[in-house]
């Protein structure tokens, strides 16, 4: 029997219950149901609607139901459509009289906004702990890369110099932008739906404010409509989901290409790679590329839910069902490929010898040589145009650039100084750049805001 069989003439088509049950996936916010339960029975009896034994019944069953669910010892019944109606259904079976006072003043629209909020909020917190932790490993590479270099690329084009640590630190930033959006989505979706009904509030003296302290959540919603139709915190959150996805996707793509033979940069462990069922010399970087693949498939989430919310009307419609799979597979996903690109990283030896050659091309060094010029007064301008000819000639008539140079009148032998092996990188002295004092400093204010952004995660986790 459904909640609301006692409204129908027939009972429902079984096919009709196929395609609108939820049950099979939003089983996990069981937990998160009983927590929102919980908050709300201790409400009702704030507002003198259960006495204390009626409460204490309540919660003992809730509790009960919980567990059971938690050890699957639970017994689902053909009528339970979804998880919130299959735990009150329990709650009648244990608690009886009291049991059918659970869901006054309260609708599964409030309800399965508040556990969804819930269970984001955790899951939130886990998914941007796992990305500090990666970040943790960025670090420790980066110091480990004393002062490496490879070539920097622009257009996937060798540009400059840049030493290892800094590279690494690139996506140790955008990961620590991914943190701090994380954050920001937590703030803003710790808000507590119940109370709110269907969608029109109760004719009963329900203390929302307090049911929302009761779930440690910083504040009620203000407006019942807004609080059971309000998926923004899931878009949120996939879009959130989507970026780290698409970081570690970036992150992935270099490591598949420094991977090669061709490049031979970065060498992968062995325990984090996988071979091939016909080449028996194949060596490959699959986690790498999953993290690439992936990262389509959290973007689909996001779009996915986007385009559910987009022309919905006020305030609930059972379209909003459709935000649990979104949002479910986007953590599973985001959350296995951190930690495999966590330990992809961990394990990776690069070959510093082949970076530094390939970065050790005398046209690397170009730019170098051009402002070497305008630190003798030559503008800008003048000096491209007189590197670009040289780097030009030498191209054109297969003569070492260093021999021009060196018979070049602007700058004869004294500039040969910067074709020397890593020594652009010792002139690279701006805040922020990739020269080893400048890196030295960048790696410090990273570990410091690792500190505070752990700090600032310390809230959430529970
Ligand atoms: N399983 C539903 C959901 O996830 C619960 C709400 C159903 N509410 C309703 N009025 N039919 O959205």
């Amino acid at each position: 029997m459904t909640l609301w069989g006692n409204r129908m003439s027939a009972p429902p088509a079984e096919d009709m219950m196929a395609f609108t049950a939820s049950l099979s996936f939003d089983k996990r916010l069981a937990a998160s149901d009983v927590e929102g339960s919980m908050a709300h029975v201790r409400g009702l009896h704030k507002a003198g609607i259960v006495d204390s034994l009626e409460l204490q019944e309540l919660l003992d069953a809730l509790q009960r139901a919980g567990d059971e669910l938690a050890s699957g010892v639970f017994e689902f019944q053909p009528g339970d459509e979804d998880i919130h109606t299959a735990i009150e259904r329990r709650v009648r079976e244990l608690a009886g009289t009291a049991g059918a006072k659970l869901h006054t003043g309260r609708s599964r629209n409030d309800q399965v906004a508040t556990a969804l909020r819930l269970y984001a909020r955790d899951q939130l917190a886990l998914v941007a702990n796992l990305v500090l932790e990666l970040q943790r490993t960025i670090e420790r590479k980066a110091r480990d890369a004393g002062q490496a270099y490879l070539p920097g690329y622009t257009h996937m084009q060798r540009a400059q110099p840049v030493t290892l640590a800094h590279y690494l630190l690139a996506h140790g930033w955008a990961l620590a932008r991914d943190v701090d959006r994380l954050l920001a989505t937590l703030e803003r979706l710790d808000v507590s739906p119940l109370g709110a009904g269907a969608l029109a509030g109760s004719s009963l003296p329900l203390v929302p404010d307090e049911v929302a302290a009761e779930l440690g959540m910083a504040k009620r919603f203000e407006n019942s409509l807004d609080a059971v139709s309000d998926r923004d915190f899931v878009a949120e959150a996939l879009f959130d989901i989507a970026l780290v996805g698409i970081h570690l996707s970036r992150l992935g793509e270099e490591f598949v290409v420094f991977s090669t033979e061709e490049f031979g940069f970065v060498r992968l462990d062995d325990a984090w790679s996988t071979g091939s069922s016909m080449l028996p010399q194949k060596k490959n970087p699959d986690v790498a590329e999953l993290a690439r693949g992936k990262a389509g498939r959290l973007v689909g989430n996001l779009v996915g839910v986007l385009t559910t919310l987009k022309g919905l009307p006020l305030s609930y419609n059972r379209d909003l069902q459709e935000d649990k799979e979104p949002l479910f597979d986007a953590i599973d996903q985001v959350s296995l490929a951190l930690v495999a690109m966590e330990g992809m990283l961990a394990t990776a030896v690069f070959d510093t010898e082949r970076m530094q050659l390939a970065a050790d091309s005398p046209m690397l060094a170009a730019v170098e040589l051009a402002e070497w010029l305008v630190g003798r007064g030559v503008p800008f301008r003048d000096a491209h145009a007189t590197v670009g000819s040289l780097v030009r000639e030498s191209l054109e008539r297969h003569v070492p650039l260093a021999e021009l140079l060196e018979a070049h009148p602007s700058f004869g032998s004294e500039a040969l100084s910067l074709l020397e092996p890593g020594s652009t990188l010792r002139r690279r002295r701006t805040p922020g750049g990739p020269g080893p004092d400048a890196v030295a400093l960048q790696l410090d204010s990273f570990g410091r805001q690792l500190g505070s952004d752990a700090e600032r995660l310390a809230k959430w986790r529970r």
